[in-house]
């Protein structure tokens, strides 16, 4: 009964701490330690080295300490077995903080008055109310529900688009390719919470951009974008061009084409991007490993596992 821990790019020690505390009586190993491969049960991983789970034969299940799989999914060699995606209140909470935020520092010219600030300015602009304003959001699964219920509460105007069509209370929802054109045409601040997965790559263009709606409340600030979904959806190229052009007029972004986002992106230092490093959403030790514990004792219990991927969609 060991579980394994494949965890790259996020230190190791709180997580080995919290499983053992979480998992009494089970061994947790690192995948860089020396562990009897035929006693590996479950596995959990993040950003996992390729070919990392090959020769565990009772392995029953792999855990992603993320709600994002992508990262899991592009190893070809993953042996066939339920792929589990992390969904607990922590990590969303944390993320419509995020968003909450971010559609607020938007609608409320933050950026503007921080800039007036600088130049010790003393100047009132026009102000929407929040109902004024539509909000769209891309990606309408656990976390862009919560978002799009906690917007609504504030008094946006909120939309939605998704694969699959949803009723949300409250929110206008949008499906598919068709949905998409008349989604984008009444989005002011658009939110991006979809997946990577082979149809989502690169999606953000320089044309998505240019399909924003131009008769926001506030003209000269709208339309923005905010991603905090993954950056391989974005294409940085076309998000510069269309912040120069006024295609867009401004962009907070938590996840990059590539993760370190280098020192030599011109996204550093536009002076209408809010740049941060991916951490719209962290995954809380104590709470993931309370939920990925709970998960296991259930199915040895006999329940099925929740959350579970599908691959052939990739998320
Ligand atoms: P879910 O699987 O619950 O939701 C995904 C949503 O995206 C669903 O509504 C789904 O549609 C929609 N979707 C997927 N593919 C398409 C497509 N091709 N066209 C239209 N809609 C599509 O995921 P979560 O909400 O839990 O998480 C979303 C993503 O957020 C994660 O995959 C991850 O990449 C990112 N994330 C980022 C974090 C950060 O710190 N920056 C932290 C946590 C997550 P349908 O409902 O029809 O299936
Ligand atoms: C996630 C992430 O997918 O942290 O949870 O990006």
């Amino acid at each position: 009964m060991t579980f394994l821990l494949a965890l790259q790019g996020w230190e190791h020690g709180g997580w080995v701490d919290a499983f053992r505390t979480n998992m009494p009586g089970r061994e947790v190993v690192l995948h860089t330690d020396d562990f009897d491969k035929n006693a590996v049960t479950y596995a959990c991983a993040w950003q996992p080295p390729e070919g990392i789970f090959q020769g565990l034969p009772n392995l029953k299940a792999i855990f992603s300490l993320g709600a994002g799989v992508d990262s899991l999914l592009k190893d070809k060699t993953l042996p066939d077995v339920p792929i589990v995606r992390s969904v607990s209140e922590n990590l969303t909470g944390r993320m419509t903080e995020y968003v909450c935020q971010h559609v607020l520092m938007h609608h409320r010219r933050h950026r503007l008055y921080d800039a007036q600030q600088k130049e010790r300015l003393w100047r009132e602009h026009a102000q929407p109310a929040a109902a004024d304003v539509r909000v769209g959001i891309m990606g309408l699964g656990v976390l862009g529900q919560d978002a799009a219920e906690k917007l609504v509460a504030i008094g946006f105007d909120v939309a939605g688009w998704s694969r699959s069509a949803k009723a949300v209370p409250n929110v206008e929802c949008f499906a598919g390719e068709d949905g998409l054109g008349p989604f984008l045409a009444r989005t002011d601040i658009l939110v991006v919470l979809l997946p990577h997965t082979p149809d989502t790559e690169g999606m953000l263009t320089y044309e998505l951009f240019s399909s924003l709606a131009r008769d926001g409340a506030l003209p000269d600030d709208f339309p923005v974008l905010i991603n905090a979904g993954r950056g391989k959806l974005q294409v940085e190229a076309d998000i510069l061009k269309a912040l120069g052009d006024g295609t867009l007029k401004g962009a907070s972004l938590d996840v990059f084409e590539t993760e370190p986002l280098g020192a030599e992106s011109k996204l550093w230092a536009h002076p209408l991007v809010t740049i941060t490093p991916h951490i719209a959403a962290e995954s809380d030790p104590t709470a993931l490993t309370r939920y990925i514990a709970e998960q296991i004792r259930a199915h040895e219990r006999g329940a099925p596992l929740r959350n579970v991927v599908d691959r052939a969609r990739g998320y």
